[in-house]
Order: C-alpha cells, then structure tokens, then sequence
C-alpha cells in the first residue's frame, strides 16, 4: 500500500496556486452531457475521481482530450445511459450522473455510489428530486432504472435538507423539463453556483444559485461553451492549515477569500494573522496557535464539514480545550485514533469531539480512513517531532492533486513510498 513519508518539524511557508475544485470539476464535467457538442472545460485538477468521471464520460460514449489541467469533451455521440457497477462504486460524486443521463436521454441505469466511509450517505433526496420532475424509479439486483416515459416536467422541489448533491440532480433535472422549477432548500455551496454558471453559459435558464432557492426555467437545448472551474476551497483550507500547525507563513495566490468566510475567522481566533486582497489569502501563524472554543460544521455558509478533520488536527496542537461538532456526516471522526497514535489527546464521542491540545505530536505510523481525514494525518505529519507513515495515498489521492509536491514546494519534507521496499518517489524539484 503507498504511503507518504512526513519528517516533520519544518516551517511550511511560500506561495502557491491552488488547484481547481474536485466538488465543482466533478459535476460540470457531468454537466457536458447536456450539450450536444463540444464544452471546453479549465482549471480541472488532476486527481483519481476526475480521472474515473472522464472513464465514465468515455464509457458513455464522449470524446475526450486533455490538455494539462484543460479538458475538453465532446458529448455529440454519447448515447449510452448506463454506468457501469464498477465505475459507480468508485466514487460518491458518480450519482451526479443520475441527473445527467435522465436530461440527455430520459433514462439512467445505475447502481448507488461509493465514496468515502464518512457515513450512510443514502440518495433519498436525489431519488425525490428526479420523482418530483416525472422520472419512474424502479429497482432491480440492486440497480436503480430511471425513465422519464412522459417526458420531465417542472414541479416545486423542496428538500429536507440542503443536500449538495441532490440540489445538482434536481438541477440538471430540470433543465429540459417543460416549465418551471422551483427548488426550496438547496445547497448554497460556491460549487453549486458554479454548475448553475456553466450551465447558464451553456443556454441554461437557471436563477438564484447560491441562494436557498433556485429556478429553473426548461429549455429545449444546450450550446458548448468554455468555463475555467473555481478554486477549490477545501484544498485552499488545507494548506492554509499546514502554515498555521508548523508556525509557518502561505500565501495562496489565486483563492476567492469569500470563499472562506467561515474557515479565516477560526485560523484568526487560533491566533494566526491573516491577510486578504481580492484573489489571494495570506496566513502568518502565531508562536502557539490558541484553542478554538467550538468548531461547528454546517452547510454552507457555515463551517464546511470537509475541513472539520484539517482543524481537528490543528486544534490538537493549539493550547487549551477545543470542541468540534461533526452534524453533516454520522462518522466523521475516523482520523481521531490515528491522531492518538500520534500523542494527541481527543476524545470523540458521536457527533461531538473534545480536544486537549498538547503542545507536541509524535511522529507514528497512521492510516487515512477517507480523504480529508488522510490529509489531516499528513499535516500532523508535517508538525510532529520524527518521521510519520501515512498509508492509504488512494484516499488522498481523491481529492488533493500532486500533494507531496505542492508540500515540497512550501518546503515540507514530504515523499510518496511507493512500494514495501520503501523506494521512494522525490518529487520533483
Ligand atoms: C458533497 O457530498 C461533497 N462531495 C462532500 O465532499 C461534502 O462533504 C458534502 O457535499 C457536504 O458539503 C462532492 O461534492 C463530490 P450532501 P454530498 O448530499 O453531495 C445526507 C469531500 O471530501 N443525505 O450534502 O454527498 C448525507 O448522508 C467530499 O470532498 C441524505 O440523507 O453531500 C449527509 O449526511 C466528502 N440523503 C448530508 O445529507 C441524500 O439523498 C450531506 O450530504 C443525500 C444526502
């Protein structure tokens, strides 16, 4: 099993681009199906789940050609409407798929997807939606058939819960469906906005993204268009929080602080400074980072639960008591003992997690469970004392493109083992 190779104690400082968002690349990249033509499509980071939407993509019948982080796609011949099991159970985001196929051809045939043991992450909501606009769902050996025999129509769409996901089916649902949709409760992630904005590009009529509630009004076709993806704020929190545990100074030169309403202000309560202009972030840390009193995760505008794990980590090594509530995903909190294999003191319970911060980890070999909590582990990693193993790269890998290297680059002292003989992948200088 791969592994990165952490020697820690370093100060993790320079600038950087980030790389584009794998939440909103994923969907726009199922959003081309829509266009009988070709979409040009920027910004796209290189990361495992983006190269099994593109297998999919193909299997589907698209053309495809890359050219570094620029993606274009030509969906003119795809007429196939069924996903197969393996690529289904590769990835959560495959579900987006749902919503694509049923707009292009009135049918999807597809199995729940996979994704990261954070939870059940049932598709209730997803289902729901496409019923509401006109779609039959029925199941068979464990694949879910959905057909539109009447064509999709709009209809009032209101979600329990504010559900990423389900408010990108319902979405691209209905972007064909004849009339209007209204969509109550939907998510207001910036990743949303971005579906809507390519989407809109494209011919869409789509007003209201970002906000709780959403039209759309059905159109009859979609026009290729160029879009360049968001940067992803995630991975933007994730390196900020890599200056912040090593004392360290980043500068993120090409991020939407906006975007990180609710992450600055904790890094600020646990004492690190930060600058921002309009497209970059600077975080200077403190001497000793200070407790951050609760850490509550949120739909969005609130704390995102995807850094909830990067601020675990943080908050282990900042001084006093510090409390995290995980209320988005049931099991969340799968990086807690490999954190205490590293001399942290955290105690986890349900949804909630107390922190004692200590004023040292110790370097250890730990296991990513999921994709964010890996990453956490490595940035533990960068400020323990000694060398920490993180096996489980295909996790990371998911979400966090040409990690070590980005790290190097800010001057961790990171590499990727690659093989049980420990040879080892230096990145490149
Ligand atoms: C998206 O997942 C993101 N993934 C997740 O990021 C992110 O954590 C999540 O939104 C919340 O922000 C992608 O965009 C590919 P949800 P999604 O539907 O859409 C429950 C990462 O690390 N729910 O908003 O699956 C669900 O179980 C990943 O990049 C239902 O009950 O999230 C969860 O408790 C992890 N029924 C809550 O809602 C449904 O039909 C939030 O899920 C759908 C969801």
């Amino acid at each position: 099993m791969q592994g990165f190779v952490v020697n820690g104690g370093r100060r993790i400082s320079g600038s950087i681009n980030v790389q584009g968002s794998k939440n909103s690349a994923l969907p726009i990249l199922a959003a081309t199906l829509l266009v009988k033509g070709q979409s040009v499509i920027h910004n796209v980071p290189d990361l495992s789940d983006i190269k099994c939407t593109l297998k999919i993509l193909r299997k589907l019948g698209c053309s495809i050609q890359q050219e570094g982080s620029t993606v274009i796609i030509d969906s003119t011949e795809a007429c196939g409407c069924e996903i197969p099991v393996e690529l289904m159970r590769e990835m959560r985001s495959s579900v987006i798929f749902l919503g694509a196929l049923i707009a292009r051809h009135n049918k999807a045939v597809l199995c729940a997807p996979g994704g990261c043991e954070i939870g059940l992450r049932p598709i209730d909501l997803h289902l729901y939606a496409v019923k509401r606009l006109g779609v039959n769902v029925e199941e068979s050996f464990g694949q879910l058939i959905c057909t539109a025999p009447k064509g999709l129509s709009a209809n009032k769409i209101t979600f329990s819960f504010p559900s990423v996901g389900a408010t990108e089916n319902a979405v691209l649902t209905s972007v064909f469906a004849k009339g209007k949709t209204l969509i109550v409760n939907a998510a207001r992630e910036p990743e949303i906005i971005d579906l809507c904005d390519f989407l809109n590009k494209c011919g869409a009529k789509i007003v209201g993204a970002g906000e709780s509630i959403i039209t759309v009004e059905g159109v009859t076709r979609l026009y290729g268009t160029h879009h360049s993806v968001i940067c992803d704020r995630i991975a933007a929190s994730t390196y900020l929080v890599a200056g912040a545990v090593t004392g360290g100074d980043v500068e993120l030169l090409n991020t939407n602080p906006v975007h990180l309403n609710s992450v600055l202000p904790l890094l600020e309560e646990a004492g690190c400074d930060i600058r921002i202009r309009c497209r970059s972030v600077r975080l200077k840390a403190g001497n000793r980072l200070k407790r951050i009193d609760k850490i509550i995760t949120q739909p969005y505008p609130g704390f995102p639960t995807d850094a909830q794990a990067l601020f675990t980590t943080l908050v282990s090594v900042a001084e006093g008591t510090s409390v995290i509530v995980e209320n988005i995903f049931e099991s969340r909190f799968k990086h807690v003992p490999e954190l205490l294999r590293m001399g942290a003191h955290v105690r986890a319970e349900g949804k909630v997690a107390v922190v004692d911060g200590v004023s040292r980890l110790y370097g250890a070999d730990v296991q990513a469970q999921d994709l964010r909590g890996g990453a956490a582990l490595v940035l533990a990693g960068l400020c323990a004392q000694g060398v920490t193993n993180v096996t489980g790269t295909e996790f990371i890998d998911r979400g966090y493109a040409d990690f070590e290297n980005v790290l190097c680059s800010l001057n961790a002292d990171v590499y990727r083992k690659v093989n049980q003989n420990g040879t080892k992948k230096k990145p490149c200088s």
